[in-house]
């Protein structure tokens, strides 16, 4: 049996905490003792994230909150790939569960119709010589009530996309599996067997969409993503890249 073969054969180490203060949180606290591909999964976030700050809502029960601690060799600089890898990952792993329709939102949001089914977010926990201690997480609405309040954009539910019951366990196996076997391949071979996929799932691939820089808003057609992960914008000056963590994308009639 090859080397491969045998590592993973190797099962995750895995926590499931019924109440927690964030997923994400929890993994970089205790990354010391923590080997790579460890999961944490938990019920209810009592300080659930999101980029910048932002609150992830993250009631009891009925949704997925689901971080993994990863050693990324790379270091730092190649981070920034780490959430379309991860997303390409995601909804792949629904395929093959036979549930279609997700798409991605660049860098970070899985979507259905146009609404906010799930988001990753990376975090770094330190450097430790070249390689990154990096946590990615993820939230994933299965079967919210519609009376959450909190959430300022349109969002969604696993449950809207599929008709039949589907086993959370079926899809936290599945994403793990995904997250690992598609993290080797980044770390092998960096955004190179992404960069088709993710453009082959891209929401807003060929629509108009505007990109918020703080004050500045600039609007253009997604073209897709490059090898490095920026996002491409055809606008009147031609196709132009941007890549960096203070950008949001929105729909142009937003
Ligand atoms: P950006 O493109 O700037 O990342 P974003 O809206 O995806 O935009 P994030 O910081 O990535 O911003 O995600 C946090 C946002 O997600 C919150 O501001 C809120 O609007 C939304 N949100 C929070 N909880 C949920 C949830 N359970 N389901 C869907 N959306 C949520
Ligand atoms: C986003 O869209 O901004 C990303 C949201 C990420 C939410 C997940 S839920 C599990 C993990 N723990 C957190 O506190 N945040 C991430």
């Amino acid at each position: 049996m090859s080397e491969k073969r045998l590592a993973q054969s190797v099962p995750t180490p895995f926590e499931l905490i019924p109440i927690i203060d964030s997923t994400n949180q929890y993994l970089l606290d205790k990354q010391e003792s923590l080997e790579s591909g460890s999961v944490c999964i938990s019920e209810y976030q009592a300080k659930g994230r999101g980029r910048r700050g932002r609150q992830w809502v993250s009631p009891f029960g009925s949704n997925l909150y689901l971080s993994m601690y990863w050693r990324l060799e790379a270091g730092m600089a190649a981070a920034m790939g780490l959430s379309l890898v991860v997303g390409v990952a995601i909804v792949e792993a629904l395929q093959e569960l036979g549930i279609e329709g997700v798409k991605l939102k660049w860098p970070n949001d899985l979507y259905y119709r146009d609404k906010k089914l799930a988001g990753i977010l990376v975090e770094m926990s330190g450097q430790a010589g070249g390689a990154a201690n990096l946590v990615i997480g993820m939230g994933m609405n299965l079967n919210m009530s519609e009376q959450v309040t909190g959430i300022d954009q349109p969002w969604t539910s696993l449950s809207e996309v599929v008709d039949t019951p589907f086993s959370r366990n079926d899809l936290v196996v599945a994403f793990i599996k995904a997250w690992q076997a598609a993290l080797e391949d980044y770390e092998l071979r960096g955004l190179h067997g992404f960069v088709e996929r993710w453009n082959q799932h891209d929401n807003f691939l060929g629509r108009e969409v505007k990109l918020i820089m703080g004050q500045r808003e600039i609007k253009g057609i997604v073209r897709g993503i490059d090898a490095t992960g920026a996002v491409l914008l055809e606008t009147e000056r031609g196709i132009e890249s941007y890549v960096g963590g203070e950008i949001s994308l929105r729909k142009a009639s937003d």
